[in-house]
């Protein structure tokens, strides 16, 4: 019990982040018999979409939403004075996870050279490249062994989140309410602002006590 109080944030988002696994599973078929080969199961979707575009679907946004939330932890950190290390680890791993898994749909549907003839795709194959390192480190015994290239290392996520964005955009899906997210969390890090946030939150602690 004592396991799970002190790590139900973690435990939290591991779970949210695996259930649509499930709905993805329903809909591929892996067969282990000559090696490991992989199809996707026919009529396995309604909503006017065929299995391969409910699969883009799914593990793209997924992948796009948890990129979103993990760069929500340090503005909500300086509003609420709230954080942990463990749960944004989990976020990220969550973020790299379903990307990967996009990319691996990808390749079965269309051929891993196909990422090379659309700029959108070699944007969001640039993102899955730098989410690989941010992925293997997202523990803490890469934390201690890299120290203060921990955090440089772990910087590049900006660059994986631009050009995901891009790759979305120019997809002409759904992208503005998660650059609008974003953003938001960006002008609260600015120095000036977050100050005041961080002022407001310490006054407010003073009157309460
Ligand atoms: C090699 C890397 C990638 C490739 C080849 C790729 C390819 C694709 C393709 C083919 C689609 C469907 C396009 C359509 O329906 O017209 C798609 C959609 C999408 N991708 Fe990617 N993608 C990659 C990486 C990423 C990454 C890193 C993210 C975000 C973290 C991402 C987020 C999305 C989103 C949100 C959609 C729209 C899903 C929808 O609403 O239908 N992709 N991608």
């Amino acid at each position: 019990m004592k396991i799970i109080k002190k790590n139900y944030g973690w435990i939290i988002v591991t779970i949210l982040s695996s259930l649509p696994l499930l709905v993805v599973f329903k809909m591929i078929n892996i067969d282990f018999s000559n090696g490991v080969s992989m199809s996707f199961a026919e009529n396995a979707v309604g909503e006017g979409r065929t299995t391969i575009e409910m699969l883009y679907h799914v593990t793209g946004e997924f992948a796009i939403r948890w990129m979103t939330a993990v760069l929500t932890c340090t503005p909500f950190f300086i509003i609420f004075g709230v954080s942990n290390l463990f749960v944004r680890q989990a976020m990220g791993i969550a973020t790299a996870v379903w990307s990967i898994l996009h990319f691996i749909f990808f390749i079965a549907a269309e051929g891993f050279l196909e990422t090379f003839t659309q700029t959108n795709y070699v944007a969001g194959f640039i993102a899955v490249l730098i989410l690989i390192p941010l992925l293997l480190t997202s523990n803490r015994k890469a934390m201690k062994k890299l120290k203060a290239r921990w955090k440089k290392l772990q910087s590049f996520a900006y660059v994986a989140v631009l050009l995901s964005l891009i790759h979305v955009a120019i997809l002409d899906k759904t992208w503005i309410i998660y650059a609008v997210i974003i953003g938001l969390g960006f002008i609260i890090r600015i120095p000036v602002v977050k100050n005041k946030f961080v002022i407001f939150r310490k006054n407010k602690k003073i009157a309460n006590s």
